[in-house]
């Protein structure tokens, strides 16, 4: 079990891990990952560790490993170990304890974990480990040991920086040094040459009484350097090592490409000051902006029969908050945030689709930054299209430094065909735009990236003479398990979405704003563009339902052989994905079967939702979500939104709930690799855009609730258009607060308009 809900002031703010893993402590690592958007620091332990997992992961600092093909976010050197001797005997919970308890509490963004061992000399020790990265300061991070022995004992420290960590081979050795108490190490990547300094200073004392300790410096190597010192420790006395550390990168805005004296001098100017704290006053400074900027705007609250319904809503946010480095629009969201190496720190559609609604709709300025970063690599998009023989711009299906362009490992189709994701970002911009009401990112950078975008899709389609019409073949849609296919429907409604947001952009522009349009003229040639899109936008195949109802996802999915049911009276796929791994993959390769990763035809049906009637929807959802077997973690979430929609509320409620334990739940290998952005970005919409039924629907805010049995109410603030709403829904009651209050807002509610400058109270 690894989630508790906590009691108290905590109650449902505490996620737990109860035992020693025996197995996979990766998951814990992983989940109980602490972070700031500019740096992700990995749980693992301080006393005991796996080769893969300490990860200190700082956000953008991209770089190429030599003999690999696609640059990842280098693992900077770790600052948590601590090698604890009591009598000579290794202090670790490992091999057997007392008790063990490792817990991180959601709403002040600490690690804490203790426990009891009965050493081999029959003394007993606790010790006591607590962790923040902090929020209040992004290049800070602080940890603290306790341990305290029921006997007299001699207690050995040995605590510092270690370089020697998993893939240390992106970096070289730029020395090492301790000044006074500050150990130091630096490096730089070797081949995008960015420079890194590492500080920590130990602080040890008695009782709660500073010792000067003069612990002696050892070094191995020029990568790890060290403090040593040991105490005699009187029983039932509390030894403590306050440990404050600090990370610098030349990428960081503020020195972008600066020299190493001057990133020393600036680590070295922050550490003085960090290290004149206690630990309690840095945790507590990261707390109260983690209430300031998090909690007090963004918490979620829902009363449900099922306490995890809670706790996993803000497992989602804080995840979102630790993950995001929405303070430097040159850099976005890896699909596992900065929680371990999983997808090499790249970003994918994973934040236009999944997570940007969450930012959008609570954290605007974040969202600006987010979409800010598609806008700053629309160069290397160009540049991606004309290599590959198109116009306009192609946004990179995996991406990661702004100038890199496509980083998809060569050996994946997707980074060749899976187009979706340049219509993915266009929606992003449109989205953002109608929420903010945004007018000048618009005019910098929106209409820039929804032309070139649409430019792209002009070139790309296909004119088939004998059908009068554009198709679009050869292409890898949102269901990964169906490769180089014709027509995926997805991807050509996106297509033309793409090119109907141009064509009206441009066209409102011509009327109303002659300056920008003629600044976009020269710079994209709008007009011959606008002349170009118009002449396709109707003309592009958007499958429709066949007699049977069904929307086929591409051109050949609907002739597969069908593998439903799987055995009389079997459970479906998507209830038991392994029954997949039994009939489909024996010959090895893609399954060339009715079986889909994710969701996809029902991606589109959630978006698009006026394209098809409640009819056909749920036809289609019943027949494929048969046949999915949610092999990736972005397909639960939308499956349960659209049921949602759909009133099936027991189908959402379930899927729900199976989307919730990705994470959370107890299959201990199943985020060893890093937690799932995407899937926590799905969450959030899962219970704002489902359940709560708060959406966008084209340019007007719409509330349509539908809570699940098991909930009395749930309750969320969103920003609409600069008015901050607060807004609760009940099984009898819809209320909207217009905390604002600066202007009305329009809410859709059942086809009817209401206008809220104050309360608006709806009885369901
Ligand atoms: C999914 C993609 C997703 C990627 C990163 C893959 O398994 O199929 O849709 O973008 O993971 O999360």
């Amino acid at each position: 079990m690894v989630y508790d809900s906590g009691s108290g002031e905590y109650k449902n703010w505490i996620v737990k891990e109860e035992c020693v893993p025996e197995e996979h402590p990766e998951k814990t690592e992983s989940i109980m990952c602490l972070g700031n958007g500019y740096m992700g620091q990995r749980a693992a332990h301080e006393d005991y560790y796996h080769e893969k997992s300490r990860f200190n992961l700082v956000a953008g600092t991209f770089d190429l490993m030599e003999g690999d093909e696609a640059t990842e976010l280098p693992n900077n050197a770790d600052v948590t170990n601590c090698e604890i001797t009591v009598d000579g005997e290794r202090l670790t919970p490992e091999g057997g304890c007392e008790s063990y308890e490792k817990t991180l509490n959601l709403k002040t963004g600490l690690l804490r974990r203790v426990f009891t061992k009965t050493m081999k000399n029959g003394k007993r020790v606790s010790a006591e480990f607590l962790r923040v990265v902090s929020l209040a300061d992004r290049h800070l991070m602080a940890s603290k040991i306790n341990i305290v022995c029921d006997a007299d004992c001699e207690i050995a420290l040995k605590s510092g920086i270690d370089g020697n960590v998993w893939h240390k081979e992106h970096f070289e050795p730029m020395g090492i040094s301790a000044v006074s108490d500050v150990l130091n190490i630096t490096t730089r990547t070797k081949q995008s040459g960015i420079l890194f300094s590492t500080m920590t200073c130990n602080k040890f004392s008695l009782d709660g009484v500073a010792l000067d300790a003069s612990p002696s410096v050892v070094s191995e190597d020029d990568m790890t350097i060290m403090n040593e010192a040991s105490f005699a420790l009187k029983a039932g006395m509390t030894l403590t090592l306050t440990k404050i550390s600090n990370v610098f990168t030349s990428r960081d805005r503020e020195r972008d490409g600066c020299d190493m004296a001057s990133l020393k001098s600036a680590a070295a100017e922050h550490m003085k000051r960090a290290k004149a704290l206690t630990f309690e006053e840095i945790a507590k400074a990261s707390a109260d902006e983690w209430e300031r900027r998090i909690w007090s705007e963004r918490d979620v609250k829902i009363e449900s029969e099922n306490e995890i319904d809670q706790l996993a809503i803000r497992f989602a946010i804080y995840h979102l908050t630790v993950m995001a480095p929405v303070f430097d629009n040159r850099m976005n969201i890896g699909a596992k945030g900065l929680s371990g190496p999983g997808y090499k720190g790249h970003t994918f559609w994973d934040t236009e689709i999944f997570m940007l609604p969450y930012f959008i709709f609570t954290a605007p300025d974040e969202a600006r930054s987010l979409i800010e970063y598609r806008y700053n690599s629309l160069d290397a998009a160009r540049r991606h299209a004309k290599e590959r023989g198109f116009d306009g711009a192609m946004y990179p299906w995996e991406a990661a430094w702004i100038t890199d362009g496509e980083t998809t490992p060569p050996q994946y189709l997707t980074g060749q065909i899976e187009y979706h994701i340049t219509a993915d970002v266009a929606v992003g911009v449109y989205s953002y735009f109608v929420v903010t009401g945004d007018e000048d990112f618009m005019k910098k950078y929106g209409y820039e990236i929804l032309i070139e975008t649409a430019k792209f899709w002009a070139s790309r389609l296909e004119y088939v003479a004998e059908r009068d019409r554009y198709e679009i073949t050869n292409v890898i849609g949102p269901d990964e398990y169906k490769e180089e296919v014709d027509n995926n429907a997805y991807t050509n409604y996106l297509a033309q979405y793409n090119l109907q947001l141009a064509i009206r952009y441009a066209k409102r522009l011509e009327k109303e704003d002659a300056e920008t349009y003629a600044r976009l003229d020269e710079k994209c040639g709008l007009s011959d563009a606008v002349r170009d899109f118009e002449s396709k936008v109707d003309k592009i195949y958007l499958p429709r339902e066949n007699e049977d109802g069904l929307v086929p996802q591409d051109d050949t999915y609907l002739t597969l052989k069908d593998i439903i049911p799987l055995k009389p009276g079997g459970r479906t796929l998507s209830e038991d994905p392994r029954e997949s791994h039994n009939i489909c993959w024996e010959n090895g390769g893609l399954p060339k079967v009715m079986m889909s990763k994710q969701a996809d035809v029902m991606l589109l049906m959630y978006l698009f939702e006026d394209h098809f009637t409640a009819d056909v929807k749920k036809k289609n959802f019943y027949f494929y979500e048969k046949r999915c077997v949610h092999d990736s973690s972005l397909s639960l979430s939308t499956y349960s939104a659209l049921a949602a929609d759909l009133g099936e509320l027991k189908t959402a409620y379930r899927l729900y709930g199976r989307a919730e334990r990705i994470d959370l739940g107890p299959v201990m290998w199943s985020s060893h690799e890093g937690i799932h952005s995407a899937s926590l970005g799905g969450i959030w919409q899962c219970v704002v855009f489902g359940f709560m039924g708060v959406r966008r629907y084209g340019e007007e805010l719409r509330i349509e609730p539908h809570l699940p049995d098991e909930w009395r109410s749930a309750s969320a603030n969103i920003i609409w258009r600069g008015e901050r709403l607060e807004i609760t829904v009940t099984k009898e009651k819809l209320t909207v607060k217009n905390l604002t209050g600066g202007k009305a807002v329009s809410v859709l509610h059942k086809g009817r308009r209401h206008e809220v400058d104050g309360v608006l109270e709806i009885a369901l």
